[in-house]
Parts: C-alpha cells; sequence; structure tokens
C-alpha cells in the first residue's frame, strides 16, 4: 500500500466544494431513479474547479466520471469530493473508484457512504490505491437532501412517501363549499411545482380529482411543463371522468382500483421518491397505516372557521394514542410557513412505525 499523498486545499474550500456538489446532485433528482442522485466535483492540483458532474440517466455515466471527463489532466494530482461513496462494482458504467483512481486523483471525500452492499467497499478501494480518503462531509444535509428517498427505499425496501398538504391556521384543507385552491400564496405554489418536478410519483385519491380536477403536473412560472413529471397516480374505487385534466397526455397517469395503503405502494415499488398529495381522508389512511415518511405541511396565515380538516380520520381515539413528529426544518415562504416534520422518536430519517 503506498502512503497517502497530502493535499493541499483547506477544510473551507472542501466545504465549499462539497456544497457544490451537492447542488449538482439537487440539479439531477427525478431523472435518475432507480439510481441515486450523486453530484461531484473534480479540483486540480492547485484547489482549482476543473469539472463537476452528476448522475445522468439509468445507463449514462455516474458524478464522478462526467466530473472527471470534464476536468481531463487536470484531475492528475486533485481532488475529488462526491456526495455518496464512489461505487465499486462493475455496473453498466464501470466502478467510479477505478475510474478515480485512473485519473490520478490524490483525494477523494465522500458525504454517506453506500449502504448497498453490491456497491460498497468504494472508499477501501482508493484508500488502497494509496489515495486519501474522508467520509462525512456534510453528511446530514446530503441524507436529507438528495439522497433522503434513495437511502430509505435502500434501507426499507420501499418507496419515501412525502405528505404534502396545505392547510389554514385552523387546520383546515378546504372551506366548507369544498373549494382549496388558492389556501397558500404564489411563492408556496412555485415551490410545490419545482418540487414536483424531482419526483417519480404524485398519489391522490379520488376525492381529490371529483373535487379539484387538479392536473397535477410540475410547472414552470411562466405555465409550461417542466422537463420531468412524475407519473400521476389516483387511488380508489370509484371512476374518474374520461374528461378529468389528469387523464390528459402531459405526463403518465396510473389509476389504482384499491383502498389498501400497503397495494398502492407494491404498486408503486420501482419508484423511490413518491410525494402523497391527496385530500384528508388517503392522508389519513397513509398516517394510520404508519407509511408516511416524511410531512410538509405548509401552513398559511389565514383562518376559515368551518370546512375540511387536514386529516379525516387517522385511528386515534386518545392523546396518548397521537401520532407524533418531529420538526426537521421550518421555512418562511412568501407568506406560509413550509414544516418539514419527521416521526418523532428516531434519530435516523426511518420511522419507529416502519421498521
Ligand atoms: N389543501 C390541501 O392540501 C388539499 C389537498 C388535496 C385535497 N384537498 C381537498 O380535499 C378534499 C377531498 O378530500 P378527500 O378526502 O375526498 O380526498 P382524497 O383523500 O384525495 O380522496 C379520498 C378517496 O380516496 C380513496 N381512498 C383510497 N384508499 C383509501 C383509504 N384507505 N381510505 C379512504 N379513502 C381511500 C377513496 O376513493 P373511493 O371512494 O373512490 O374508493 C376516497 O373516497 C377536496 O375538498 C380537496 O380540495 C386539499
Amino acid at each position: 500500500m503506498k502512503a497517502p499523498v497530502r493535499h493541499k486545499n483547506s477544510e473551507a474550500d472542501l466545504d465549499a466544494a462539497m456544497q457544490i456538489a451537492i447542488g449538482a446532485a439537487e440539479s439531477a433528482r427525478g431523472f435518475t431513479s432507480p439510481n441515486p442522485a450523486v453530484g461531484a466535483v473534480v479540483l486540480d492540483s492547485s484547489g482549482r474547479i476543473a469539472g463537476v458532474g452528476m448522475t445522468q440517466p439509468p445507463g449514462g455515466p455516474h458524478a464522478e466520471v462526467v466530473a472527471l471527463r470534464e476536468a481531463g489532466d487536470a484531475a492528475r494530482g486533485g481532488t475529488a469530493l462526491v456526495t455518496l461513496e464512489p461505487c465499486n462494482h462493475q455496473g453498466r458504467t464501470g466502478p467510479c473508484s477505478q475510474a478515480l483512481i485512473n485519473a490520478g486523483v490524490v483525494a477523494v471525500y465522500y458525504a454517506v457512504g453506500d449502504p448497498n452492499q453490491e456497491a460498497a467497499g468504494g472508499a477501501e478501494t482508493l484508500a488502497s490505491a494509496g489515495i486519501e480518503v474522508g467520509a462525512g462531509l456534510r453528511e446530514q444535509e446530503v441524507e436529507r437532501g438528495p439522497l433522503r428517498a434513495w437511502l430509505h427505499r435502500q434501507r426499507t425496501g420501499r418507496p419515501h412517501v412525502t405528505w404534502k398538504y396545505a392547510a389554514t391556521l385552523d387546520g383546515r384543507s378546504a372551506a366548507a363549499d369544498g373549494t382549496s385552491r388558492w389556501i397558500t400564496g404564489p411563492d408556496a405554489r412555485e415551490r410545490v411545482h419545482a418540487d414536483r418536478a424531482k419526483l417519480d410519483a404524485i398519489v391522490v385519491g379520488t376525492g381529490t380529482v371529483l373535487a379539484d380536477n387538479p392536473r397535477l403536473t410540475a410547472r414552470m412560472a411562466d405555465g409550461s411543463l417542466a422537463a420531468h413529471q412524475p407519473v400521476r397516480v389516483v387511488v380508489g374505487l370509484t371512476e374518474i371522468p374520461v374528461s378529468a385534466h389528469i387523464l390528459d397526455d402531459s405526463a403518465p397517469t396510473l389509476l389504482l382500483r384499491t383502498r389498501n395503503v400497503d397495494e398502492v405502494l407494491a404498486a408503486l415499488a420501482e419508484y423511490t421518491d413518491v410525494l402523497l398529495e391527496g385530500g384528508p381522508r388517503l392522508a389519513g389512511a397513509f398516517l394510520s397505516a404508519g407509511r408516511i415518511d416524511r410531512i410538509q405541511a405548509y401552513l398559511a396565515p389565514l383562518v376559515l372557521g368551518a370546512g375540511t380538516a387536514a386529516v379525516a380520520e387517522a385511528g386515534v381515539r386518545t392523546i396518548d394514542a397521537a401520532l407524533r413528529f418531529r420538526h426537521e426544518s421550518v421555512e418562511t415562504i412568501g407568506t406560509d410557513l413550509l414544516l418539514s416534520l419527521v416521526p418523532a422518536g428516531v434519530g435516523n430519517l426511518d420511522s419507529p412505525q416502519n421498521p
């Protein structure tokens, strides 16, 4: 084993480069499934950015290879920063650990270790080749960000489900006459569309389709369709009128004739990042089945005093049985608040209800 060669980058330089790699990973979300959205940065031997890469759609090169190609000879003696441990297996694209060794980098830093046994071991291979290896740089940010759903699926075998809803201060998700459009302001709606463009699937119940006739597409500020559209999924036994927007040709749509939450998740097994955007009944069914991995609650500064509660029935009869969550973040988005929550009582991203 060769002695590790020390690189000259400061911690702040490495941290700044990892932030760029995280941004690159975010930009690939929605396009890489079932592969993880990974970002990579290659610094040359004097610490300048020589290449930035992100995972390409399945069959295409991994982030490291894209960044190394851009860097070319400048990678020799340089440093690579990657959001996921470089893979070690000969998949469709060859091991990234070997590509990094061949390119002559002297140091590799990654955020999150690869939990996938088949691909793991990249760090060891790099270290055996005399490359300085560091793990855990901005790990939590990557675990909660671009790799969140993929890591969840690796650990549990199920898609990661985020329940997103908008409610008033008094917890109403629709007015007494059933209308619920525009509870939140334009900034929140823009954010919802940007988030949709990174997802694999959006799920609603037949009730929401019949009440609101939503399109459930990811749209840009000018109304045009985003480059990636998640699959739209409607759950329930009621027929949907053929004229429903959700059946138009702007994105694929799946009709699941069931009321069983685990059947829904089994039907969506090939997907990684799933958003539940349904109404109170489907939300209650997912909550009581323990199949919500994160909540994104948009809280709007208005009061209705009457109307539909955000959750219809979650099987809770007494306060001791309340389903408890803890904040992961609170953001102000225009005039609204966005609370991101995960099931309480766990230090990691997986729900205690979802062993
Ligand atoms: N503010 C928001 O964030 C938001 C978001 C979405 C909807 N909404 C509002 O919510 C209202 C619609 O509420 P909703 O509860 O009817 O919508 P929903 O939850 O989307 O749909 C309810 C339907 O889901 C189906 N379903 C599938 N599995 C189920 C299960 N395990 N348990 C219960 N139902 C299951 C049932 O369809 P079948 O009867 O066909 O089997 C049920 O009637 C509308 O007023 C809409 O505007 C608000």
